[in-house]
C-alpha cells in the first residue's frame, strides 16, 4: 500500500485523520494509564476528549487525588505546574511548554520578592496565575472560585498584598470594603472586552443578563449580573431563568454551556473591533490534538520541578485547598455585593 494514502504513516508518525488521532489519544491515554485534564478555555476537540473539564481550583483538587500514573495537563504551563507540585510521584506533561499566561509574565519573582520585602507586615494573598516561584514566596494562593471564602477568613487588620491580578484584587477589595496592595498584572485576554461594544450588544439583547469573570477590567464587571470563575458561570448560566446570556470571560468556555444547554443562547463580549476573537487566549490555544498526541506518546514535554521549590511552593498552595472547603462565605465570587 502506498505509505502516503494510510494516515498513521505520516512523516512525523501523527495520524493525519481526525478519528484516527482520536482514538491514538484514548489508546496512548490506556496504554500509558493518564489522566487528560482539560481547563474550560481550551478548544472543543480537547475539552470533549478529556477525563475532567474545570476550573483552576477544580482541576488543582483533580490533580491532587487522581491515581493514574500520568497527568496529560490541557491548559497553561501554571496549571500544570500546580498537578506537579500537588502529585509529584506522577508524571506531568503539557503539550504545548510554550502555554504561559500575561499574569504570570507580569510578576518576575525577583521583583516580587523585593516587594513583599517592602512591606514585611503584609501578607501574600497570590491568585494561581503565576509563577512556581511566586507561590514559594507567597502565603496563600486562591483561584477566582475560592478567593472570597479564603479572604473572608483573614482577620479584617490583617495587611494583604494582592497579585498578580490587579483587576481580580481591586474586585475583591470593593466587594470586602477592605483595602489591598495591588500588583499591577492584567490578563490581556479579559483586558481586551470593550465596554462601548459590550453596551451595543446589551442593546440589541436587552432582557440578556451578563456573566464575568473577574479577570475583567472593572468597566466591564460593572455592567455583569454575575461576576465569577469559568465554573461560576457555567453554574449561573445553567440556574438562570432566561434564555440568553452575554459571556464576559475567553469564549471557549460557551462549548461547555452550549452542550449543557442546548436550546440556550451563549454570545461571546466582544473586544473594540466588534467581536470576540481577540478574547481568545493565545496560550491556552497552543495546545492541539496533535500536541496531545505527542506529548502522551513521548511523555514528553514534561514538568519538572527542584524538590526545595515544590515544597515552598505547596505550602502556599495547600493552605487554599484548606481553606477553600472551609463553610465560610460563598464558595465562589457570586452575585455581586
Ligand atoms: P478559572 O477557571 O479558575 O476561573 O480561571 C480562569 C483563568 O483565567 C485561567 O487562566
Ligand atoms: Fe492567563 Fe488570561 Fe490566558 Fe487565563 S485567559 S491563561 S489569565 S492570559
Amino acid at each position: 500500500m502506498n505509505q502516503l494514502a494510510t494516515p498513521l504513516a505520516s512523516q512525523t508518525g501523527i495520524p493525519a485523520n481526525k478519528a484516527d488521532l482520536i482514538a491514538e489519544i484514548g489508546r496512548l491515554r490506556r496504554e500509558k494509564n493518564a489522566v487528560i485534564l482539560a481547563h474550560y478555555y481550551q478548544k472543543p476537540e480537547l475539552q470533549d476528549l478529556a477525563d475532567f473539564v474545570g476550573d483552576s481550583l477544580e482541576l488543582s483538587r483533580k490533580a491532587a487525588q487522581t491515581d493514574a500514573d500520568v497527568i496529560a495537563f490541557c491548559g497553561v504551563k501554571f496549571m500544570a505546574e500546580v498537578a506537579k507540585i500537588l502529585s509529584p510521584q506522577k508524571t506531568v506533561i503539557l503539550p504545548d511548554m510554550e502555554a504561559g499566561c500575561s499574569l504570570e509574565d507580569s510578576c518576575p519573582p525577583d521583583k516580587f520578592r523585593a516587594f513583599r520585602a517592602a512591606h514585611p507586615d503584609h501578607i501574600a494573598l497570590t491568585y494561581i496565575n503565576c509563577s512556581t516561584e511566586v507561590k514559594a514566596l507567597s502565603d496563600i494562593i486562591v483561584t477566582s472560585s475560592s478567593a472570597e471564602t479564603i479572604l473572608a477568613q483573614i482577620p479584617r487588620d490583617q495587611k494583604i498584598i494582592f497579585g498578580p491580578d490587579r483587576h481580580l484584587g481591586g474586585y475583591l477589595s470593593r466587594k470586602f470594603d477592605r483595602e489591598m496592595l495591588l500588583w499591577p498584572g492584567v490578563c490581556i485576554v479579559h483586558e481586551a472586552f470593550s465596554e462601548t461594544e459590550l453596551l451595543k450588544l446589551k442593546a440589541q439583547h436587552p432582557g440578556a443578563p451578563i456573566a464575568a469573570h473577574p479577570e475583567c477590567p472593572p468597566a466591564i464587571v460593572d455592567h455583569a449580573d454575575y461576576v465569577g470563575s469559568t465554573s461560576g458561570i457555567l453554574n449561573f448560566a445553567k440556574a438562570m431563568p432566561g434564555s440568553t446570556l452575554i459571556v464576559a470571560t475567553e469564549p471557549h468556555i460557551i462549548h461547555q454551556m452550549q452542550l449543557a444547554m442546548p436550546d440556550k443562547l451563549f454570545i461571546g463580549a466582544p473586544g473594540a473591533d466588534g467581536n470576540c476573537n481577540c478574547n481568545i487566549c493565545p496560550y491556552m490555544a497552543l495546545n492541539t490534538l496533535e500536541k496531545l498526541y505527542v506529548s502522551l506518546r513521548d511523555l514528553s514535554p514534561r514538568i519538572e520541578i527542584e524538590e526545595g521549590l515544590r515544597l515552598d511552593a505547596k505550602r502556599s498552595l495547600d493552605r487554599m485547598l484548606e481553606m477553600a472547603s472551609a463553610t465560610v462565605g460563598k464558595g465562589d465570587l457570586g452575585a455581586k455585593g
